[in-house]
């Protein structure tokens, strides 16, 4: 493990004595029921296929539910076959809610659309038959990089209607980001748009792929040691009319290829195993995780988790998650979740405060939104904005809300609860990750008493467990790691293309459980509190992000020798990114020379923003001339931690030269 177990601390927080029992009404209620987990706890197995049966539509029911002997790769419903495509939509409409509304969309302008269940059937079976039309096949894999209009849930579904495994690249990576994951999954087609509005004005997406493509797919094969493309063909939704360059032969406008394409389509049935995405993800190492999930076990507790957790009632809710589908929140809790429970769903395409701080309090009062779900950072931002933004739109139509992406504080959370909720509305604190694919440890509203603070406790059918190091459990009261000691239906099956890489990251800590890469805490009721990472991972706004990817950006600037990134604690945003950069030789002298630190600290921002995406930035960037090693070498980033933090500097020991923090904090005068 590394020297980071320390991460931030809620130990003062889990004194928490606050909690808010359900009301009686919204008890009687609620689709969650207390049997559940005896139910579950008695036969873990037959109560997930007994989900699997009810809320999906399988193509050939299956018989066999968990083949755990291949394990860590888990085999669930293996014999079975379904289309996700089919779950998610045709089944509404064979089903009589053709009428029902599937996505009420508000573009950043103010532009909306409107999309039933039928609409979303014609769309998703037109662009189905183009994809085929382009040579797409089952089991291709097909790159999406779209802003958050419609487009992009449809073309999610397109691909798992035709057994393409989709590989969503958040619009906010760079070029090179996209480059690398379509390399990675060997994509051969591209979906994109002109760009997308954020922040007031268009966004372009296009000259990423342009970029990122590198000009090779005209059939002029490799240029100098570049591999040529995998992708034969891009796809280009029409969203902000901005000019495009244009590829012949390789360019196709998507609303082109609709207008040209049937609308009838039949779904391809895939056997359960078979995958539905890879979705990338920082690991501790710079090179981003290929993370793959399938279809039937997914799809099941996806659907599982969005009616309890949410306690959704599709006649009447109306469902809006934030997240973006670049991240798996999306695809979980956008496209797969609310789609194949029949939901309605807000999709709002811009940021929060565009044109003003109250755009997405007036989005709830617009569309009678009853379950909000988003992230910490958002809830911290609007906290700040103060309480007279919310307050001045009705919100009385939300009934529950929900929360993911990092530790919510208990002020936070309160503030939810009290300015948003109005003391009305259960929250959930739902702890999950890209790799579980579906949430795990969460209250189910109605069923539990909350605890400001605390995810508290593993959802029917998921057994978590909190160790110490010699992966015993801990007693309430205690601290160690959060693992998982049971398969779940959504799982993740893998990393693509690197299977040993997935035993060693998650399966080789503690025999026979998965390690999560969390440090946890029970209290003295037995609730789960997580703690944050204790690897070299970061969470900023709910974003996960390598310390190790950032140094090798930074490292790959000609001005920069060596790099060490650490996440320090962020009143906004969980953590933020603050890097210590040592310059080459040459560099310092000019920078000693002329003063120049600012200009180096942008530049190397920018440089970051390039590399990887403007996510990735370092809010802070100190240029030191030692870094704090162990003797063998490995960087000690708790002592860098301790100085992103303004603390006083932690045990030095340890250090080959103990004196480098000492001259680390002599040398910096502020930073940027
Ligand atoms: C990591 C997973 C799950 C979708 C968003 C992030 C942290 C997530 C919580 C929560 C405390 C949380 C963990 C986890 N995390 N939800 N409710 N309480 N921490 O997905 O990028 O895969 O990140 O986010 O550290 O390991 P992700």
């Amino acid at each position: 493990m590394t020297d980071s177990a320390d991460q931030p601390t809620l130990d003062n927080l889990l004194s928490e004595v606050r909690t808010f029992p359900p009301s009686a009404e919204f008890a009687a209620a609620a689709n969650a029921h207390a049997e559940m987990y005896s139910w579950a706890s008695a036969d873990r197995l037959e109560f997930w296929a007994e989900q699997a049966r009810t809320l999906l539509d399988w193509d050939t029911p299956f018989t066999e539910v968990l083949d755990w002997s291949g394990a860590p790769v888990a085999r669930w419903f293996a014999d079975g076959r379904l289309n996700a495509c089919y779950n998610a939509v045709d089944r509404h409409v064979a089903e009589g809610r053709g009428d029902r509304v599937a996505l009420l969309f508000e573009g950043e302008p103010g532009d909306t659309r409107t999309l039933t269940y039928a609409d979303l059937k014609s769309e998703v079976s037109r662009a189905a038959n183009a994809l085929t039309a382009l040579g797409v096949r089952t089991g291709d894999r097909v790159a999406i990089y779209l802003p958050m209009i419609p487009e992009a849930v449809v073309a999610m579904l397109a691909c798992a209607r035709v057994g393409a495994i989709h590989s969503v690249v958040f619009g906010g990576f760079s070029a090179e980001a996209l480059r690398s994951r379509i390399d990675d999954a060997q994509a051969s087609l591209v979906i994109t748009a002109d760009g997308g509005y954020r922040r007031g004005k268009p966004s372009a997406l296009k000259p990423a792929v342009d970029e990122a493509l590198g000009g090779a797919a005209d059939a002029l094969g490799p240029i100098g040691d570049a591999p040529a493309s995998p992708v034969h063909h891009v796809l280009v939704v029409r969203r902000t009319g901005q000019s495009v360059a244009w590829t012949q032969g390789r360019d196709v406008w998507w609303h082109d290829a609709l207008a040209a394409a049937s609308d009838v389509h039949e779904p391809v049935a895939v056997e359960a195993e078979h995958p539905l995405f890879i979705l990338y993800t920082s690991g501790t190492t710079g090179k981003p995780k290929g993370i793959f999930h399938t279809t039937g076990g997914y799809l099941t507790q996806v659907a599982f988790t969005h009616l309890n957790v949410f306690d959704l009632k599709a006649e009447t809710d109306v469902f809006w998650c934030t997240a973006d589908v670049g991240w798996i929140t999306g695809h979980s809790y956008v496209t797969y979740g609310p789609l194949i429970n029949g939901a309605t769903q807000v999709i709002y395409e811009g940021t929060p405060d565009t044109p003003h701080q109250g755009r997405w309090w007036e989005i709830v009062a617009k569309y009678g939104v009853t379950i909000l779900y988003t992230a910490p950072t958002a809830i911290r931002t609007c906290m700040k904005w103060g309480d007279s933004i919310p307050a001045g739109f009705d919100l009385s139509s939300l009934r529950v809300l929900g929360s993911v992406g990092e530790p919510i504080n208990p002020e936070a959370w309160m503030w939810y609860r009290r300015v948003i909720g109005h003391d009305r509305t259960p929250i959930v604190d739902t702890w999950w990750q890209t790799e579980t694919g579906a949430i795990m440890i969460t209250p189910l509203p109605g069923v539990t008493s909350t605890k400001p603070g605390s995810a508290q406790v593993p959802l029917p059918g998921i057994r978590a467990e909190v160790v110490d190091e010699m992966a015993q459990p801990v007693p309430n009261g205690s601290g160690g790691y959060l693992v998982l000691t049971e398969p779940w239906p959504s799982m993740l099956r893998g990393i693509w293309g690197d299977q040993q890489r997935f035993v060693d990251t998650y399966w080789s800590r503690f025999e026979g459980l998965y390690f999560a890469g969390d440090g946890a805490k029970k209290d003295d009721d037995g609730d789960i509190w997580l703690l944050g990472r204790v690897d070299d991972v970061m969470n900023v706004s709910g974003h996960r992000l390598s310390t190790t990817e950032i140094e090798s950006a930074l490292v790959s600037h000609p001005m920069v020798a060596e790099a060490a990134v650490v996440g320090a604690t962020d009143a906004t945003t969980g953590q933020a990114v603050v890097a210590f950069v040592i310059l080459r030789s040459e560099y310092r002298e000019r920078v000693d020379e002329v003063g120049e630190g600012a200009d180096v600290a942008a530049e190397l921002r920018n440089h970051v923003a390039k590399e990887i995406g403007p996510i990735a930035k370092p809010r802070t960037i100190l240029v030191v001339a030692e870094l704090p090693k162990t003797r063998s070498g490995k960087i000690m980033r708790r002592l860098l931690r301790d100085v992103a933090e303004h603390r006083t500097v932690g045990d030095v020991t340890t250090l080959a030269d103990s004196s480098v923090m000492a001259q680390i904090a002599t040398g910096l005068g502020g930073g940027s």
